[in-house]
C-alpha cells in the first residue's frame, strides 16, 4: 500500500519522508489555506521534496477553466497529479487532461457509481472520502469494498486512493480490503506506531536493564 500524506504543511511531510513513509502527497483548497502560502509556491517545493505524486486541486467549476487550471498546476513540476472534483464538468476535464498525459486524481468520490465514471473518463487515482461518509451515519470502508470489487471485475488501473482518513483503524480496514494508496493527515500515520503494549514492555525492560548496571558501549 502507498502512503500518501494529506497536508500542505512542509515541515511536516519533511519529517516523515525522512522516514521512508511519503509515497505522495495530497493537498486541496483547505490545506493550502491551513498552510497559509502561495499554492504555486508550496506546491513546487513539496514536488521538489518527494518523489512520487503531488496533488493539486483545481477551483474552477467547468470544464473549460478546470482544463486551464490543471495545464497550469502539472506545470509546475513532472511529480503533479491533477485533482478534479468528481462533477461531470470534473469528468470532462479528467478525460481531457489524461489524453494530455497528465496524471488525474478524481477526487470527492462518494459512489461506487462515481467512481466508475472516473475510472472510465482515465482517472489515474480516485478518491473516495471515507471520514466525511462517517460524519453521515454512512459506511466509508464499504464504499472502498464496492469499488475494489468493481474496479477488478473490469481490470480497471485508476488506483483506489483511500481519502478522508481519520483514523488509525481507517488505515488498517483500507489494507485490509486493498485500497492501493491511502492518504491521511500526519498524526494519524504517527499515531499508527503507538501501542500501549509497547510503551508498557519498553518501560519493563528499561527498569530491568538499569538493575544489571551495564551499559552498551
Ligand atoms: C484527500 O485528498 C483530501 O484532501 C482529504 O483526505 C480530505 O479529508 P477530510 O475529509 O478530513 O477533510
Amino acid at each position: 500500500m502507498k502512503f500518501f500524506v494529506d497536508t500542505a504543511d512542509t515541515e511536516e511531510i519533511a519529517t516523515l519522508n525522512d522516514l521512508g513513509m511519503v509515497d505522495g502527497v495530497t493537498t486541496n483548497p483547505s490545506l493550502i489555506l491551513k498552510s497559509g502560502r502561495d499554492i504555486t509556491e508550496v506546491t513546487r517545493e513539496i514536488a521538489g521534496m518527494v518523489a512520487g505524486p503531488v496533488s493539486a486541486e483545481v477551483v474552477a467549476t467547468e470544464a473549460p477553466a478546470m482544463i486551464a487550471e490543471g495545464r497550469k498546476l502539472a506545470g509546475i513540476a513532472d511529480n503533479i497529479a491533477v485533482k478534479v472534483p468528481l462533477t461531470w464538468d470534473g469528468l470532462k476535464a479528467c478525460k481531457a487532461l489524461t489524453d494530455e498525459g497528465m496524471m488525474v486524481n478524481v477526487t470527492l468520490c462518494f459512489s461506487a457509481n462515481q467512481a466508475l465514471l472516473a475510472a472510465k473518463a482515465g482517472a489515474t487515482f480516485i478518491s473516495p472520502f471515507i471520514g466525511r461518509l462517517d460524519d453521515i451515519n454512512l459506511d466509508g470502508m464499504e464504499l472502498i469494498a464496492d469499488i475494489r470489487r468493481i474496479y477488478d471485475t473490469y481490470g480497471f488501473a485508476t488506483q483506489i486512493l483511500a481519502a478522508s482518513i481519520r483514523t488509525v483503524n481507517h488505515v488498517t480496514e483500507a489494507a485490509r480490503i486493498g485500497a492501493d494508496v491511502m492518504t491521511a493527515p500526519p498524526a494519524v500515520i504517527h499515531k499508527m506506531a503507538e501501542h500501549p503494549l509497547t510503551d508498557k514492555g519498553l518501560a519493563t525492560f528499561l527498569a530491568d536493564w538499569e538493575k544489571t548496571g551495564q551499559r552498551i558501549v
